[in-house]
């Protein structure tokens, strides 16, 4: 197996089998599923949403996260570089990933930041209430005061930093073996609750009933948007955790398993959160506040809600983190992969410029949620705009040139195929990679930019 590759380092491995699963499932699962599936579902309305991110994740989801994981271990490089040793000048699409780390955590951070205040909030019983507009003021009078939001958010980029900078096989792997699952039962023991109150069905309709006369550019740009923002893909992440790959694992169950969990986790988080806006009379187009104001009012009417109100916030802020520092570690191996900088010292400088970029988006919640900065975007809608449908969308569209034409499809599903297993549906990924995501990629993303620039 080689580990060496890079400038005399030694490369990290995953300590075990389970280890890329974990990590990248735990990039995976986030803040995407958790807190924006449901309320971008909610403000897109509702099973229109659904229904294109499903379409979205089977023909453009599963067939590039299958593509960056593969370029990454057949390359055994991060981003940058993985691209850089099959052609020179694709290089750029893996810069282009690293400025999309900045700005995503920038924003990330912001309600990381929510999370964190929150799991303080529900362990001093802050939030045991049911009343709705209770609820949005706790929420509000939080996110809008500068201080308070602008410390929280530097707490959380601070524990992304210093997961980092202990490397990236050791504590978070074995932490994933615990808490993922335990993310996953307590997910489904509070949409149980949930479902079960009264009035609750037509919330159920609202998400998995599609009006098909909802659907519009709008909603297919963002439904194109959270498929790439919740699967991690389009910025190198895949790619670089796939280098962390040993040739003998198989990449067809990583490529599948993991926009599964992904998918379910988000379902989950909306049959948790929409039902309960209905039953309780909340507002399904709250935005981004919606996860923070409904499910405190679903833990109010349990049973040992404060337990589960607590133990729910520190898994999402846990799920939080796994994600985050997969957005670090793009940014960091960047640097000292192709600079060569001292791994400690970037770290630690990255994070402090993503915290100053960072903190105008905190901002943008309270005192400058009027200065927009286009558009009528503030500094997080840009943010988060630029990102999901600009950034991580060409990079998208990027990589599935890159790994179809350019690389070339026979050859990655030669890498697939090295440690043995047969992928079968390769005609299919082969065609989907080449023929389908370029051009479906490719109109989203024109679309994208009249809607950011609207
Ligand atoms: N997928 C993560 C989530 O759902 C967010 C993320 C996006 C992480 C891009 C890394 C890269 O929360």
């Amino acid at each position: 197996m080689d580990t060496i590759n890079t400038k005399n380092q030694k490369r990290d491995k995953w300590a075990s089998k389970l280890g890329f699963i974990l990590a990248a499932a735990g990039s995976a699962v986030g803040l995407g599923n958790l807190w924006k599936f449901p309320y971008s579902a909610g403000a897109n309305g509702g099973g229109a949403f659904v229904m294109v991110y499903f379409l979205f994740l089977i023909t453009i989801g599963f067939p590039l996260m299958l593509a960056a994981i593969t370029l990454g271990r057949k390359t055994q490089l991060s981003a940058v570089g993985a691209y850089r040793s099959i052609k020179k000048k694709w290089a750029f699409v893996g810069g282009l990933g690293v400025v999309c780390g900045f700005f995503i955590l920038a924003m990330y951070s912001t309600v990381g930041g929510w999370v964190i205040y929150y799991v303080i909030k529900a362990l001093t019983g802050g939030l045991a209430e049911k009343n709705p507009q209770v609820l949005g003021e706790i929420f509000g009078e939080f996110i809008t005061s500068p201080g308070i939001s602008v410390a929280y958010q530097g707490l959380f980029l601070l524990l992304t930093l210093l997961i980092v900078l202990r490397g990236i096989s050791s504590g978070i792997e074995k932490a994933s073996k615990i808490m993922m699952p335990a993310l996953f039962v307590i997910m489904i023991v509070i949409a149980i609750r949930a479902l079960s109150l009264e009035g609750a069905y037509e919330g159920v309709k609202f998400l998995l009933v599609p009006d098909f006369s909802k659907i519009n550019m709008s909603v297919i740009v963002n439904a194109l948007g959270q498929v790439f923002f919740s699967l991690s893909i389009g910025m190198g992440v895949m790619v670089t955790y796939g280098s962390y790959f040993d040739r003998e694992s198989n990449l067809l169950q990583a490529g599948t398993s993991i926009p599964i969990l992904d998918t379910m986790v988000a379902i989950l988080a909306g049959l948790a959160t929409l039902p309960a806006v209905f039953a309780l009379g909340f507002e399904a187009s709250a935005g981004p506040g919606l996860m923070f104001v409904t499910l405190p009012a679903v833990f109010a009417s349990m049973a040992f809600g404060n337990v589960f109100c607590i133990l729910f916030f520190l898994l999402v802020l846990f799920a939080a983190l796994t994600s985050s520092i997969s957005m670090l570690e793009v940014c960091v191996s960047y640097f000292v992969d192709e600079k060569n900088v001292d791994r400690v010292k970037s770290s630690i400088i990255i994070s402090i410029i993503i915290f100053i970029i960072g903190v105008p988006a905190t901002l943008s919640m309270g005192p400058w949620s009027d200065l927009t900065i286009l558009g009528n975007l503030n500094f997080f809608d840009f943010y988060d705009k630029l990102t999901s449908n600009i950034l991580l969308t060409s990079g998208g569209l990027f990589l599935s040139i890159f790994v179809g034409w350019i690389w070339g499809a026979d050859k990655a599903v030669e890498e697939i195929e090295r440690n043995g297993t047969k992928f079968k549906l390769a005609p299919v990924w082969k065609f989907l990679i080449k023929f389908v995501v370029p051009p479906a990629v490719s109109i989203v993303l024109l679309n994208s930019f009249k809607e950011v620039l609207a």
